[in-house]
């Protein structure tokens, strides 16, 4: 049931539908119009459908009548298809590397689902030391076999169709695994973002570039092309990255130095971190050096792992990857008003370092926004018309200590969503 209903939601004519018919004035008005203005707010916060005469649609159309549409909201936000249907579909497309709708449940999805049903501060997103896991008599959970080093229990958790808003319980202190038996605490938790569902997507092969990109993709809504910038600093561009490519160093400059300022300048908060054999996500400063297989990770000396440093031959003067610091270099004027940054932005180390870099801006907040109302309003965002509302939608999601959930309550009756 609750897949059919995923699959109506995403279709074009759904959200068409759904939408004609709101009556942009959601305040006072007869009891009718106060009725079905209640059944298409419940539908755009739950995904699902009430009839008109069911108790909880009276209800809302009360307070909306009351001119209470903010009391109406909350209590379709009590509905658990506000978490199985809505807030997850605002997750799946953040957690792979295809942002499809089609995504597996996974740690990252159940994090978002968990932070927002905890009122939790969303910045704990990406600085966080936690995460959610559930229960349940055909559901796997062997904390190594089914968590760690697989997707089996979250797979379960869909196949059995739990009621994520019930069953997902925060679990504190994020773990990796060190053999088929062992966990020790994770070294550098942050958040998703240390999640085996992210780290699987990004730092799989590569070189741990794809983390930052998807990072600014997911949490910033930001492509890389939207803050390249060649104008910034190549200190950071590693020697993988040829400054000749087809002999021509102008095509350097125009071209592969933009995206790789700025990408490179972070890259080294991933430098301890890869994905990689039975062990899934790996750290060096807890899994042993090796070849990358089993539970080893193939690392320097100083742990940082080699395909950090790969193919240093391309441009042997390029940086040298030597510890997990990492420096900011989307500073420049166009980027420093796009993002905003608050507090000590300027460099850090490690991935909680750049969690807390990321979640502090001005722009993540915004992004926050623009995804709550592109999931609840069920329509795009035109960023460059609607700059000024974004703005204040993000201040006023601080306002409210960074909470998903109100975020999504108080989107949901703006005219600006209605009409
Ligand atoms: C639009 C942004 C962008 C531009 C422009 C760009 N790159 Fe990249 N580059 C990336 C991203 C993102 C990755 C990480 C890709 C991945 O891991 O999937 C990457 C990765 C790389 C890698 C590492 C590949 C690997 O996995 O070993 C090299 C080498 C590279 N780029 C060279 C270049 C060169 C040379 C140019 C210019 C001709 C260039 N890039 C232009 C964004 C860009």
């Amino acid at each position: 049931m609750k897949f059919i209903f995923i699959i109506t939601l995403v279709t074009a004519s759904a959200f068409i539908s759904v939408h004609a018919q709101v009556k942009p004035d959601m305040t006072a008005g007869d009891l009718t119009a106060a009725q079905s203005n209640a059944k298409k707010l419940y539908e755009r916060i739950t995904g699902t459908k009430l009839p008109a005469d069911s108790p909880l649609i009276s209800q809302m159309a009360n307070l909306i009548q009351q001119g209470n549409s903010l009391g109406a909201a909350k209590l379709a936000t009590q509905d658990p298809n506000f978490y199985n249907i809505t807030v997850k579909l605002m997750a799946l497309p953040l957690s792979t590397r295809e942002e499809s709708l089609k995504s597996p449940l996974t740690d990252f999805v159940a994090g978002f689902i968990g932070v927002t049903r905890d009122d939790r501060d969303a910045r704990e997103l990406l600085t966080g030391n936690f995460y959610y896991r559930g229960s349940g008599a055909n559901v796997r959970s062997d904390i190594v076999a089914d968590i760690l080093n697989s997707n089996n229990h979250y797979d379960d958790l869909e196949r059995t169709r739990a009621d994520l808003s019930t069953n997902l319980v925060r679990v504190e202190g994020q773990v990796l695994s060190t053999s088929a038996t062992t966990t020790v605490a994770n070294p550098d938790p942050a958040g998703v973002l240390t999640s085996r569902g992210f780290m699987g997507a990004h730092a799989l092969m590569g070189t741990n570039r794809r983390l930052v990109e998807y990072t600014f993709r997911e949490f910033m809504c930001v492509p890389l092309n939207m803050w390249a910038d060649t104008g910034a600093s190549d200190l950071r561009i590693g020697r993988d990255i040829d400054r000749f490519p087809s002999g021509d160093h102008t095509k350097f400059l125009t071209s592969c130095k933009g995206c790789h300022t700025v990408q490179d300048g972070f890259r080294g908060a991933f430098a301890k971190w890869d994905f990689s054999g039975t062990g899934g996500l790996k750290n060096s400063a807890v899994h042993t050096r090796g070849d990358g297989g089993g539970f080893t990770i193939a690392a320097d000396t100083r742990g940082v792992v080699n395909k950090m440093n790969k193919n240093n031959t391309v441009f042997p003067s390029g940086y040298v990857m030597i510890d997990s610091s990492f420096v900011n270099n989307a500073i420049r004027p166009a980027n420093a008003a796009l993002f905003g940054w608050r507090g000590n932005a300027l460099s850090g180390t490690g991935v909680k370092d750049f969690g807390t870099v990321v979640s502090n801006s001005s722009r993540f907040s915004q992004c926050m926004a623009k995804r709550v109302f592109e999931t609840v309003c069920r329509k795009i965002l035109d960023e460059t018309k609607s700059r000024d509302a974004l703005i204040k939608w993000g201040t006023e999601f601080e306002a409210s200590g960074y909470k998903l959930k109100s975020l999504f309550e108080s989107m949901s009756v703006k005219p600006e969503c209605l009409n």
